[in-house]
């Protein structure tokens, strides 16, 4: 009886399906029972030589063949679907509770630090900030600043020259030039920038360093203002309680020249190898704007008269932090560079 082979066949059919264990041998088990050329069909076909009486019975036998396997197939494709996708979850799990990696995190360089405290310092005081090149002319660098050709003080800066005329500058006193080359009375300005020095390097000699320049240029100032300036600047970087001493120095472009120490941090003023045991530290150079300069920019120095500073902010932090080696600056050694995060 063909009904027996259908329910033969279809016995076979579930006990194969039960057997499937992924997606594509259920395909493959589709196309065998349930396909256009398949065996379910296959019945059908042979349809033809049947009784009218036996036709109608094998068609339903067939179509409930059909509608059992057709059940079971979906239900094994959910059940397959499901335990696919419970692998995926478990493989691909991620825990969210789990710390995150921590995401390292930058700081300012210590002299870009103690370079804004001093701005801070002087801006707060009226001073505005300007910029000059890095190469800079002869003209600027020595002559306009009193120091010609043949002149002495130029032996105090061993210069990189790039030709007999332009060089990198050695100072950040050309400024002043700049500046009052373009800016008449009152002045008040800090020039921050690069300087080089064809030095041989030692714990306190750097061939490329930092320097801020300032310039206070207007009636009637005196030296007892560039005093009062520059001892508020060094108890504000410094501590307020800090002695500051003046004492004369020798640069051709300012008359008087001095320079200006504080008392020793270290050993507040007894002696101790940072200071040379001397109790002072001396932290910058300084003077009122020579004659001279005044007229190489046409202010006309029986009516103004101005102080002017430079100090090196490597200094600076090698006071304020006991460092006692300029050339950890530029290093890039992070090992120093993370105390001052
Ligand atoms: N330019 C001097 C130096 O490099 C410092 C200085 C600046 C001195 C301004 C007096 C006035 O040491």
């Amino acid at each position: 009886m063909i009904q027996d082979q259908i329910a033969e066949m279809e016995r076979r059919a579930l006990a194969e399906l039960q057997a499937t264990s992924d997606l594509v041998a259920l395909d493959e088990w589709r196309i065998k029972y349930l396909g256009k050329k398949g065996e379910l069909t296959g019945f059908l076909r042979g349809m033809g030589g049947l009784s009218p009486v036996e036709r109608p019975l094998v068609g339903q036998a067939v179509n409930t063949a059909k509608n059992i396997l057709e059940t079971a197939v979906a239900e094994r494709t959910e059940r397959l679907k499901s335990a696919a996708l419970e692998v995926t979850l478990t493989r691909d799990k991620v825990d969210v509770t789990l710390p995150g990696r921590p995401v390292q995190v930058g700081h300012v360089h210590v002299i870009t630090k103690v370079f804004r405290e001093i701005i801070e310092a002087f801006t707060a005081m009226g001073f505005q900030v300007a910029e000059g090149p890095e190469v800079e002319l002869d003209y600027y660098n020595f002559q306009q600043l009193n120091i010609p050709p043949g002149h002495p003080a130029r032996s105090m800066h061993d210069t990189f020259y790039f030709s007999e005329s332009v060089l990198l500058r050695t100072h950040t006193s050309p400024n002043q030039i700049r500046v009052m080359e373009k800016q008449k009375p009152p002045v008040r300005i800090i020039v921050p920038g690069k300087c080089y020095r064809s030095e041989a390097t030692d714990a306190t000699h750097e061939f490329m360093f930092m320097q801020f320049e300032g310039l206070a240029v207007d009636r009637d100032i005196t030296l007892a203002d560039l005093r009062g300036t520059l001892a508020a600047f060094a108890r504000r970087m410094f501590g307020e309680e800090r002695k500051v001493r003046f004492r004369c120095d020798y640069f051709p472009y300012v008359e008087p020249g001095v320079d200006l120490s504080i008392d020793c941090l270290i050993c507040q003023g007894v002696g101790c190898r940072a200071c040379k045991y001397s109790g002072w530290l001396e932290i910058l150079g300084a003077g009122m704007v020579h004659p001279q300069v005044l007229r190489n920019v046409d202010i006309d120095p029986q009516k103004y008269s101005g102080f002017a500073f430079g100090m090196g902010p490597e200094r600076i932090a090698m006071l304020k932090y006991s460092i006692d080696d300029i050339r950890q600056f530029y290093r890039n050694d992070l090992r120093f560079l993370r105390q001052f995060a």
